[in-house]
């Protein structure tokens, strides 16, 4: 039988899912190589806990950027490696249903191929994460009535109305959850004179993060140990989820605002449809505490996170891959 393999190939993580077994594997996009000799040292978690500690011969490596390939060689070799890691020979030579951005160019998809089928794979079919994200929070894609899923990953946001297995509207904005993590970087050094590391920024997102501002005093807090820009010295800094939600406040205007577009955008029929039903968001970045009570605050639509929103794009890989007859208008709009 046809070995089938789904991957979420993402800007911060890559997730593997097979039919029959689902989630076999998850990690983060990252390789560490060695400058001198230009040997792999690590890839994934290992190589992402070596962040902002290496010496300068070794290199961390984020080889997609807002989706897409920037760096074929260091993508072949996470997907080798990932793959290697749940025993797929590459004799195997394994159908592959693997994601890319919406506005994914000619060029950028061709790369996406030849990486699959350079890695072992006997075809491949990109499809758009929206789709996949939708299908993941088991929305019914197929059918006649509009749903908008707003995907927050590590590079980009992807907003789009899906009607009838098509996607009818979408947005893509270079703002998620890197881009917070930047964020909080600089409000950090600016609001503290306090300078973290990108790995920091990003923890403190996941320990206290949050999109709005609390009035009561029930705000989330931790203490952060950096560098004081000023004295050079060591010092140690209360960060509050208030002052988190202030330091998005910006990125997160833009993602309400695509959001707005894209409803502007949106033939009558299918808004109806979506005021009835809601938004749902799903993606690392659905995760930050209070995104959905901001998107309705600013939409008026009822918003809702998906379950497991990390998994989303991996869970509609597989879905695809379990009933190819019933997705067979997808795979084939996209081959
Ligand atoms: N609990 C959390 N709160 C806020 N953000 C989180 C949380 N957990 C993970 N994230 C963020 O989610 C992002 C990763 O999400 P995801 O894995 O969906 O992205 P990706 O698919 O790799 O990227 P893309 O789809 O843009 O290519 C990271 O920026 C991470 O910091
Ligand atoms: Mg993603």
């Amino acid at each position: 039988m046809l070995l089938k393999i789904g991957i979420d190939l993402g800007t911060a993580n890559t997730t593997i899912y097979i039919p029959g077994k689902g989630i076999v594997l998850t990690e983060p996009t990252v390789v560490a190589v060695d400058e001198l000799t230009n040997k792999i040292l690590a890839v994934g978690k290992e190589a992402k806990e070596m962040i902002g500690k290496t010496p300068s011969d070794i290199k961390i490596y984020r080889p997609l950027k807002e989706g897409v390939i920037a760096d074929y060689k260091a993508t072949l070799a996470i997907l080798k490696y990932f793959l290697s890691k749940i025993k797929i020979s590459r004799f195997l030579k394994p159908l592959l249903v693997i994601s890319v951005p919406a506005g994914i160019t000619s060029t950028e998809r061709k790369a996406v191929i030849d990486a699959a089928l350079e890695a072992g794979a006997r075809e491949v079919y990109p499809i758009r994460e929206p789709l996949l994200a939708a299908l993941g929070a088991d929305l019914p894609i197929n059918s006649s009535s509009g749903h908008m899923i707003v995907n927050i990953g590590g590079g980009t946001t992807e907003i789009a109305v899906i009607s009838l297995g098509g996607i009818v509207v979408w947005e893509s904005i270079k703002i998620a959850g890197d881009k917070f993590d930047e964020s909080i970087k600089e409000y950090l050094r600016r609001k503290f004179n306090l300078a973290v590391g990108e790995k920091t920024a990003e923890n403190i997102k996941i320990q206290v993060g949050s999109a709005t501002v609390t009035k009561n005093n029930n705000e989330l807090s931790m203490n952060i140990n950096g560098i004081n820009i000023l004295t050079g010295l060591p010092v140690t800094v209360k960060i509050t989820s208030n002052h988190i939600a202030e330091s998005l406040q910006k990125d997160l205007r833009e993602i309400v605002s695509g959001i707005k577009k894209v409803l502007a955008n949106t033939p009558p029929e299918l808004v109806a449809d979506i005021m009835e039903k809601g938004i749902v968001l799903s993606g690392g970045g659905a995760l930050l505490r209070n995104l959905d009570v901001l998107i309705y605050e600013h939409t008026g639509v009822p918003t809702y996170i998906a379950d497991d929103p990390l998994f989303c794009v991996a869970r509609g890989t597989g879905k695809i891959m379990e009933k190819l007859d019933l997705y067979r208008r997808i795979l084939l709009s996209h081959k």
